[in-house]
């Protein structure tokens, strides 16, 4: 009998390290990991298998499916924003063929098992595109359907790989098969930046939130590449992973929608600066935005409405902006670089 498994790819990235970290602290789950790298030593102990390889690679996604049974995936691999902004169409191959891949797999292992795999995948506010700051400020929160008109690479990945996941979990082989059932139980969550105070995210856009942070915690001085008044949307690592569960155990039928967003606070770069500095009072940051990536930010939205998730699955993070920084960030960051209290 093959092994019941949770598949988790872009294993090494920021969301993996706090998923397996958390997960592999479970004693009834077993982790297969991937990741084109080779797996972080630190997550080692956590996965009961690791394959280094890559998602684009079907020989390879075909032989997983043959020797695992898997029940859950959570398809986190991807390009990040600024990064596919330098190479789009590598980007799209990674972040929508990758995810068409997996999709295929899911399907393949449902109609196998005869119940739909889950999917959890992380979308993000990229998915956004407000047209100008001043609509930006005047909209404030805003809900799923809203606003969809991404300027990013990343964001229009993310976008369609939401529409890619409604139309596998009900359309495909719809002609064919006829048969009226969810091939897949694909489920989405819009996160906004992430902030963790184990990794820093690598080809971001919303990276000048833990960079600023993780470079003061090493007393090493920070050019932040946003203006000061840049506000979005954020949430703690802790948060993105109870989002991510709690997505994946909600009942089926209390889900009304295959998208959500979640989010928590929304400081301006300014009051994160403010707020790092009052705990590391040498921190020097300057603002020095680039052009481009501020050109991004600007059409991110400053808040997200998230009711949708509260009322359906009863989200509800655990830390706000208070919390966030007084009881997880500054304390968990300055154990880790062993600054003195
Ligand atoms: N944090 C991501 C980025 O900045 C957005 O999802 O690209």
């Amino acid at each position: 009998m093959r092994k019941e498994v949770v598949l988790i790819t872009g294993a090494n990235g920021e969301i993996g390290h706090g998923l397996i970290a958390h997960l592999g602290s479970k004693k009834n789950i077993s982790i297969v990991a991937m990741d084109v790298a080779p797996l972080d030593e630190r997550l080692r102990h956590s996965c009961e298998h690791f394959i280094q390889g890559d998602i684009l690679d079907t020989m390879l996604l075909g032989r997983l499916v043959a020797e695992f049974e898997i029940r859950t995936i959570f398809h986190l691999a991807s390009i990040l924003s600024t990064k596919a902004e330098y190479n789009p169409e590598t980007a799209h191959r990674v972040n929508v063929e990758g995810t068409l891949n997996l999709l295929r797999l899911a399907v393949e292992q449902s109609s196998w098992q005869g119940r739909p795999v889950k999917f959890i995948y992380p979308s993000s506010i990229a998915a956004y595109g407000l047209p100008s700051l001043e609509i930006k400020k005047k909209v404030g929160k805003i809900r799923e359907d809203q606003w969809l008109k991404p300027i990013t690479m990343y964001g229009c990945n993310k976008l369609y790989c939401e529409q890619l996941g409604r139309y596998y979990t009900y359309y495909y082989r719809q002609l064919a098969a006829d048969h009226g059932h969810m091939n897949v139980d694909f489920r989405c969550l819009r996160f906004p930046g992430l902030i963790s105070s184990v990794t820093i995210p690598t080809g971001g856009t919303s990276d000048y939130g833990p960079e600023m942070l993780h470079h003061a915690a090493q007393g090493e001085p920070y050019a932040c590449f946003v203006r000061e008044d840049t506000r979005l949307p954020f949430m703690t690592m802790p948060d993105a992973v109870k989002a991510l569960l709690m997505l994946e155990c909600a009942p089926q039928e209390k889900l009304t929608q295959l998208v959500y967003n979640v989010t928590s606070f929304s400081p301006t770069a300014q009051e994160i600066y403010l707020r790092i500095k009052k705990a590391f009072p040498n921190a020097v940051v300057t603002f020095e935005p680039h052009a481009a990536r501020q050109a991004i930010v600007d059409t991110w939205p400053a808040d997200v409405d998230d009711s949708a998730a509260a009322n359906d699955w009863g989200w509800n993070p655990d830390y706000d902006e208070e919390r966030a920084f007084n009881e997880y960030l500054i304390p968990s960051i300055k154990a880790r670089y062993l600054q003195p209290e």
